[in-house]
């Protein structure tokens, strides 16, 4: 064992010395990540700490480059690994908004909502893009396990398709059916399939006693419905199993089952040519995560599915996989300026930060654990081990426990790594705090895609109960 004094001296530094993975998810750090002469952080080819100067903290920074490779990645390993048909969707709940959109259905994938509010900015996105309505909704499923009769509304009149959840969902989209007979709605149907991953038990939606999806021995009885139903034109099969998953197995398995039920669902007459294997795959946050890159994942899935296949000479289905978490995860961080400090002696230091629970509410809710750096002073070696406190009226509200740091100063600007998915989507005004702005970082240059909330923005929706004004 080395002694103290031998030990190299770590700094900001030592995220850049072991060699970067070339599959976005399998890193710290967005792609074009550097340390630049002024000893700062440097995404995009801009300096963090003069984006915060710009644009205030705290500060969501989306490098475009990983953010696009993690798209190309996905879309091309499918092209190699799967001979059929492949269509790659982007799971919008990890965030959702007109540029994440934007970039996303530039690059070739569709589109994953899970509500009629989703739908909208994604619609609205691609609107705005010169798509038409019908281009748009070709390329967006609708997920949710409990979608209002308004939002099947939306959904149908804009032709996109739904994947059914249960049957209160199924019998309400045939009353809808009914107004417009000659014109069937596109569905698919969602199973459990009965898998079991490693992964938070929040984040597990393929295990039996989960709250999503038509269990398999309701399957026959769901085919013989649809088959039944003019009004409902079902083209295929869907299973999602959960999220930030490192193992392949598990979705290996998920083939072989969505395969055999696709074979099952034919000899009931229905019209299947599309089979959706869900997203999942897990991204690094801290060194001991070890993730399979997108290619490794997506190899694995396709040939499950193209042997299952082959087995039971069946001809391939349009494959469709929806990740969210390794699409845009890594391509974020957040930056934070560091206000104040208080230690308590052999105890603990604690390092407060101008955001907390209310833009990042992981760490509160799944006790996800995240990387940190100084953006400001890459290489000043690490002094002290400090706990990262939110600024929120709630001692839970701590963004990293206990990591090694530079000695800090009110002013520093701290950056949380991976903060790209279910960050900004699941964000709140926890205690009136505004939302932060974003930006998309590319070649230097930062263009602001979600403004920074105001005090007004705050009070949009506020009332004065009419009682009160008299
Ligand atoms: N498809 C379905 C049906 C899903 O429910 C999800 C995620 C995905 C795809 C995308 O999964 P991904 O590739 O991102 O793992 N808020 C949690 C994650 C919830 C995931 C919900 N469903 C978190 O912050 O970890």
């Amino acid at each position: 064992m080395l002694s103290t004094e031998s030990r190299p001296q770590l700094s900001g530094k030592h995220y850049f010395t072991s060699s970067p993975s070339t599959s976005p998810n399998q890193n710290l750090l967005p792609l074009t990540a550097k340390i630049n002469e002024k000893d700062a952080l440097e995404i995009g080819g801009c300096d963090v700490p003069q984006l915060v100067e710009q644009f205030g903290s705290p500060l969501y920074i989306l490098d475009e480059v990983t953010l696009r490779e993690a798209c190309r990645q996905y879309r091309d390993s499918f092209r190699k690994y799967y001979p059929g048909e492949s269509q790659v969707i982007y799971a919008s709940k990890a965030w959702s908004c007109f540029g994440v959109c934007a970039v996303v259905a530039s690059e070739d994938l569709g589109f994953d909502v899970v509500s009629g509010g989703e739908l909208f900015t994604t619609l609205n996105a691609l609107e705005q893009m010169g798509w038409s309505i019908a281009d748009a909704a070709a390329k967006i499923y609708f997920h949710g396990n409990n979608k209002s009769v308004q939002e099947l509304e939306y959904a149908i009149a804009t032709g996109c398709t739904i994947i059914v959840d249960n049957w209160l969902e199924l019998q309400n989209l045939v009353k809808l059916g009914a107004n417009s007979p000659d014109k069937p709605i596109r569905i698919m149907l969602r199973l459990t399939p009965g898998i079991e991953c490693h992964t938070h038990e929040y984040i597990r939606t393929g295990h039996l006693d989960s709250k999503f999806g038509f269990d398999p021995h309701q399957l026959e009885g769901v085919f013989t419905y649809v088959s039944q139903q003019p009004s409902l034109n079902c083209v295929g099969l869907h299973a999602h199993i959960g999220s930030q998953i490192f193992e392949r197995q598990p979705h290996q398995d998920l083939g072989g089952v969505l395969v055999e039920w696709f074979e099952k669902g034919l000899t009931y007459g229905l019209p299947l040519t599309e089979l959706n294997i869900g997203g999942g795959l897990g991204i690094r946050y801290t060194e001991s995560d070890d993730p399979p890159s997108i290619k490794e994942w997506v190899k694995a899935a396709a040939q499950s599915v193209v042997k299952a296949c082959e087995a039971r000479q069946m001809a391939l289905p349009k494959i469709i996989a929806e990740p969210g978490r390794s699409l845009i995860g890594t391509a974020c961080i957040t930056a934070y300026t560091i206000g104040s400090r208080k230690v308590v002696p052999e105890i603990r230091t604690y390092i407060a930060v101008d955001g907390g629970m209310s833009d990042n509410p992981r760490p509160i809710t799944y006790q996800s654990q995240y990387r940190v750096a100084l953006a400001n002073k890459m290489s000043a070696p690490y002094q002290e081990t400090v706990t990262v406190a939110g600024k929120h009226c709630e001692s839970g509200d701590i963004l990293i426990k206990e990591t090694p740091l530079p000695e800090t100063e009110a002013g520093d600007i701290l950056v949380v790594m991976d903060t790209g998915a279910y960050n900004y989507s699941m964000a709140s005004n926890y205690n009136r705090l505004p939302r932060p702005a974003a930006v998309f970082v590319n070649n230097g240059e930062a263009n602001l895609f979600l403004q920074r909330e105001t005090y007004v923005d705050l009070t949009r929706q506020d009332c004065l109960p009419t009682r009160l004004l008299k």
